[in-house]
């Protein structure tokens, strides 16, 4: 592979510029927004609350946003389609507004646990009506919310996002401490619209009900999409690329981090600050790479990066073994199950655990058919374990890709040397 790219925008932080813009009184403009099926489910959420928002210009979408109170009661359900961050970083607007709202999604969304924000929504007064005891479909019948101060029993950033918008609704202060530092887009989006945040290491503190400011954001590249192309740079003999202005917020940088420690060849260039988040040039050079015992907050700083660091694990020398991963059971699928299954059948040995995996590293994997779990991340991954191989190499059910990345193919196919 050789060749410069600039991945698709960052997936997290598209989702939340709608939200904040949508929610901020007056007109923000959001460029590099991620049209992908995700984010654009959050964008068609809020359009139809009423809220106008112009992408005719696909590059630079405009949003008129009308005040935290200034959502109107969605004419139909909402669907979320696959995301889980719509689901659950609308639900905290929703538990505030003075109407009612239904938040549904599709068959794999369906089986995601919800019980994580209802529990602390509830706590501040909200009520959310689960058909299915936890998951979703939610009823969310808007009330008047009060100030909480909750310990997370879980490092996620869509608990702590759900329960600071909530917190913008009420009076008073609002605080979520986490056992571990999660992604801070959130922190750091709600302090460039003039919020009253306070961050204190893991504390993060919201004093509601003062209006946002709108705001114009450029959207970096995203480093959970890159991190295909940098896993397949350091596989592929002979490789040296370079991807441009990639977001290297440091609560996301974990597969940078690890993929060094096993040997990878990967330095940060021109770094600089755009709208907010650290950006760089990722250059990466093909590299020996050898296991690694992976752990603790390394794991959460790469938690959406799991299935294609088993991919660079199984072309490694010797073990790698992922542990903490817990989490990776309730993503867009049971990912350290999807990835056992499907690296058993490229010849890779495997072993299960509660929470995470021990990979063998072969260098040499084989030809399959592999499904994708209707995960658009074990899809790409597989997708890149191909890369390697000789023969062909089928996916199955790719259609999730464009979730979070469409056009991943033809990135793919601009890098290859034939
Ligand atoms: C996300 C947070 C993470 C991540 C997901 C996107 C976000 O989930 O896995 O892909 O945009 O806030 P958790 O917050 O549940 O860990």
């Amino acid at each position: 592979m050789h060749g410069e790219i600039t991945p698709p925008s960052d997936k997290s932080i598209s989702h939340r510029a709608v939200m904040f813009a949508s929610l901020a009184k007056g007109t923000s403009t959001i460029s590099n927004f991620l049209q992908a099926e995700d984010p654009l489910r959050t964008l068609e959420a809020f359009r139809q609350m009423g809220i106008e928002i112009n992408d005719t210009d696909k590059n630079r979408i405009i949003v008129k946003g009308k005040g935290l109170h200034g959502l109107s009661a969605p004419v139909d359900v909402i669907d979320c389609g696959n995301s889980g961050t719509t689901m659950r970083l609308m639900s905290g607007v929703l538990a505030g507004q003075s109407f009612s709202s239904v938040l549904t999604g599709d068959e794999f969304l369906l089986q995601r646990p919800m019980g994580r924000i209802i529990t602390p929504l509830s706590e501040m007064g909200a009520n959310i009506v689960s058909e299915k005891e936890g998951f979703p479909p939610l009823n969310i019948k808007g009330e008047p919310l009060m100030p909480l101060k909750y310990n997370s029993p879980i490092a996620s950033a869509q608990v702590k996002s759900a329960i600071l918008l909530a917190g913008l609704y009420c009076n008073g202060r609002t605080t979520v401490t986490e056992p571990a530092k999660s992604r801070d887009h959130t922190e750091r989006m709600l302090n460039s619209c003039g919020a009253d945040i306070i961050i204190n290491d893991l504390e993060v503190s919201i004093d509601g009900t003062k209006e946002l400011n709108p705001f114009d954001i450029t959207i970096p590249g995203d480093l959970s999409s890159a991190a295909f192309f940098i896993v397949a740079a350091l596989i592929i003999p002979g490789s040296e690329i370079v991807i441009k202005n990639v977001g290297i917020n440091p609560t996301r940088t974990g597969i940078i981090e690890i993929l060094q420690i096993m040997g990878g060849e990967i330095s940060l260039q021109r770094e600089h600050e755009v709208s907010g988040e650290p950006v760089a040039d990722i250059h990466v050079k093909h590299s020996k790479l050898s296991g690694a015992d992976i752990g603790g907050d390394l794991v959460l700083k790469a938690i959406d990066e799991f299935p294609v660091l088993c991919i660079a694990s199984a072309m490694a020398r010797g073990m790698t073994k992922i542990s903490g991963a817990a989490e990776l059971r309730v993503k867009e699928s049971d990912r350290i199950a999807s990835m056992s299954t499907e690296l058993k059948k490229i010849g890779v040995h495997v072993e299960e655990f509660k929470d995470g995996l021990a990979i063998e590293g072969s260098e040499k994997i084989k030809s399959a058919t592999v499904q994708s779990h209707g995960d658009h991340r074990i899809a790409m991954s597989m997708a890149i374990a191909g890369l390697t191989v000789e023969e062909e190499t089928t996916v199955e059910n790719t259609e999730c890709v464009n979730t979070s990345f469409p056009g991943f193919t033809d990135l793919l196919d601009k890098l290859s040397v034939q």
